[in-house]
């Protein structure tokens, strides 16, 4: 049967689709009746997508930081599927430290995967998607407003901007689209770790709960519209990008109007 849904959200990998906003994705595409590779390291998280969406949901396991192990993701995505029209990147790591204190480990961790890793995952994506598919690449407001402990993820999210453009002019001859949102906080995991002065222990129990507690209502705060973003209000925009058929190289930004703050 010919699918009417719109192309790019029909058969769609989507990386970090074991929790967050791309779980969030997996599930609207899922919901809408696509069919969804999810990618990740921590396979239980993708095997429950599969679990809870039996037929529709595939696991690809995979660490995007090992170019070994990335490399043909896209391809295999399409051959689990039996095809594939869209790529969602929502993997990436915030390490936040402060210039001077910034770790080797941490950077290049950083600039993998939030940078190398979806510009060799978009350059797969030219060749393997369908014409007319679309991608659509989680960047953030630290691109463009970044704070003083975010050097590293700042310029791989700006780098990845700069990248999905790219990948946009080189897609449009065969109509493939590339596109990106850029939220403001959203409460996931990774707004959920502590964020710790220099060599400052991570604290544990109650005084843990207490520190993510207070670190959440503060981050909310920043926000004009009040309160941090939901995973499932990103992925709408995610699932509308990857199917509107005339929008391409554009920047989704999502934040409760973080950017209009002095
Ligand atoms: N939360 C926010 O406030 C916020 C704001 C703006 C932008 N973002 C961006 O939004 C995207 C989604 O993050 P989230 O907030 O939904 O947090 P999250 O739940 O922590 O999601 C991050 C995902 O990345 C995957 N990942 C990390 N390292 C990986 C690696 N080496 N290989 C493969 N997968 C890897 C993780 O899966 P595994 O651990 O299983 O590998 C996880 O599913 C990220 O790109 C993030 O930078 C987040």
């Amino acid at each position: 049967m010919v699918s009417t849904r719109p192309l790019g959200t029909r058969k769609v990998l989507v990386t970090g689709g074991g929790s967050g906003m791309g779980l969030a994705v997996a599930e609207t595409l899922l919901r809408a009746g696509g069919q969804v590779a999810v990618s990740g390291r921590r396979a239980e998280r993708l095997e429950a997508v599969v679990r809870a969406w039996p037929g529709q949901a595939v696991t690809l396991p995979c660490d995007l930081a090992s170019p070994s192990e990335r490399t043909g993701l896209l391809a295999r995505a399409r051959e689990a599927l039996g095809g594939l029209d869209g790529l969602v990147h929502s993997a990436g790591v915030v390490e936040h430290q402060l210039p001077g204190h910034i770790s080797e480990e941490a950077l290049r961790a950083q600039l993998e995967v939030n940078l190398v890793a979806p510009l060799r995952l978009g350059e797969e994506a030219l060749s393997v998607l369908e014409d007319g598919g679309g991608m659509v690449f989680i960047a953030s407001t630290l691109a463009m407003r970044p704070l003083p402990t975010s050097a590293v993820y700042s310029a791989a999210k700006a780098g990845l901007l700069a990248a999905m453009r790219s990948l946009a002019i080189a897609g449009a001859a065969r109509r493939v689209r590339a596109n990106a949102v850029c939220p403001g906080v959203v409460d996931t995991e990774m707004v959920r770790a502590p964020r710790l002065s220099p060599g400052e222990p991570t604290p544990e129990g109650e005084e843990l709960e207490r520190r993510i507690s207070a670190q959440l209502s503060t981050l909310g705060a920043l926000h004009p519209l009040g309160r941090l973003g939901k995973a499932e209000e990103v992925a709408d925009a995610v699932v509308h990008l990857l199917g509107a058929p005339w929008t391409t190289g554009s920047e989704l930004v999502i934040d409760g109007g973080l950017l209009l703050r002095e």
